[in-house]
């Protein structure tokens, strides 16, 4: 293995004031075993992470990565306490292959997933996101990653008293959880599954516990509102990030572009202009570098910093892109 990682530039980079988006880093020595890689991340792991706190996103490509043990072993390497899905609070169907690795997102290759950062519409979520692309798509399937501090940071610019209201206010979201899985939509685990309960009193423990509020359905789904979480976030190093869920609910959730308050409000309760939740998809594109897979590239993405989301797909190959979620 070299003696240290070789970054490399690739052909789209974004070019920020700090340094490239996304850092890539490539393997320069195609017969090191995947025994021998867990020592190189160990090793370079200071410096790995260095790298990872600026950029916000680090691509390796060319690693013997090729299955989901292999994943696993990989993304155990940087020493990360697991984040399981199995407690997380996300409503997307998923596979599990080993405890910490399952499919990215289950939704059908037709399904733009938009831009956020994992389960913020939660009040847990992950720090850290690993991802193994195990198959490459045919055409399309890329994962478009978005600097949010960027983002942030535009917003500021270009709207200053609405990215306060965010900054002050914070937001509620509504989420619709439906009795049994719905894998169809990709959204659609339902709220035993979500909240890890079986029965209804245990649903309403579990919500009351999080502060969310709750109203059951006749078909007995369930409506759920959280509580007051952050729509901006300061990180250690005092930068400020566009932490939520914003650009994939209203693009990409049942309704919610015709009619914003279904699902997000401020946390005051009041609307969100419909002209702002434009105005911030528009400036993600500018922030956002569209990852176009190779079979075996993982890449580790600083969930506070950076959105990630999916590209639709088509072809005869099956695309499939595992995931670990680091707490
Ligand atoms: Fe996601």
């Amino acid at each position: 293995m070299p003696e240290q990682p070789n970054f490399i530039e690739i052909d789209g980079q974004l070019s920020f004031e700090d340094g490239n988006f996304p850092s890539v880093v490539v393997n320069t020595q195609p017969n090191i075993s995947p025994c021998e890689l867990v020592d190189w991340v160990q090793e370079h792991k200071p410096g790995l992470e260095l790298e990872l706190s600026r950029s916000g996103a680090l691509l390796f490509r060319g690693f013997p990565v090729g299955c989901a043990e292999s994943f696993d072993s990989f993304s155990a390497a940087f020493g990360y306490p697991n984040f399981t899905y199995q407690e997380s609070l996300s409503n997307a169907v998923r596979i599990n292959f080993t405890e910490r690795v399952f499919t990215a997102n289950e939704a059908p290759k037709e399904v733009e997933i938009y831009l956020h950062h994992e389960m913020a519409q939660t009040p847990i979520s992950p720090d850290k996101l690993f991802f193994f692309c195990k198959t490459a798509a045919d055409h399309g399937g890329a994962t478009p990653i978005c600097r949010s501090d960027q983002l942030f940071n535009a917003l500021q610019q270009k709207d200053p008293a609405l990215a306060k209201r965010f900054s002050d206010k914070g937001l509620k979201y509504t989420s619709h959880m439906p009795a049994k899985d719905d894998h169809a939509s990709g959204q659609g685990r339902s709220w035993q599954s979500t909240l890890s309960v079986q029965t209804k009193n245990e649903a309403e423990t579990k919500l009351r516990e999080l502060g969310y509020s709750w109203s059951w359905s006749d078909d007995h789904s369930l409506k759920a509102i959280t509580p007051v979480l952050p729509a901006v976030r300061t990180l250690n190093n005092g930068v400020k990030v566009f932490y939520n869920q914003l650009v994939a609910a209203y693009m990409g959730w049942e309704g919610v572009r015709d009619n914003p308050d279904k699902a997000i409000c401020f946390g005051d309760d009041s609307s969100i202009p419909i002209d702002g939740l434009e105005q911030i998809v528009s400036l993600a594109t500018e922030f956002t570098y569209d990852l176009e897979w190779q079979d075996g590239d993982v890449v580790l993405i600083d969930n506070k910093m950076t959105m990630h989301g999916r590209r639709s797909y088509s072809g005869e190959r099956k695309r499939q892109v595992l995931v670990a979620l680091a707490a």
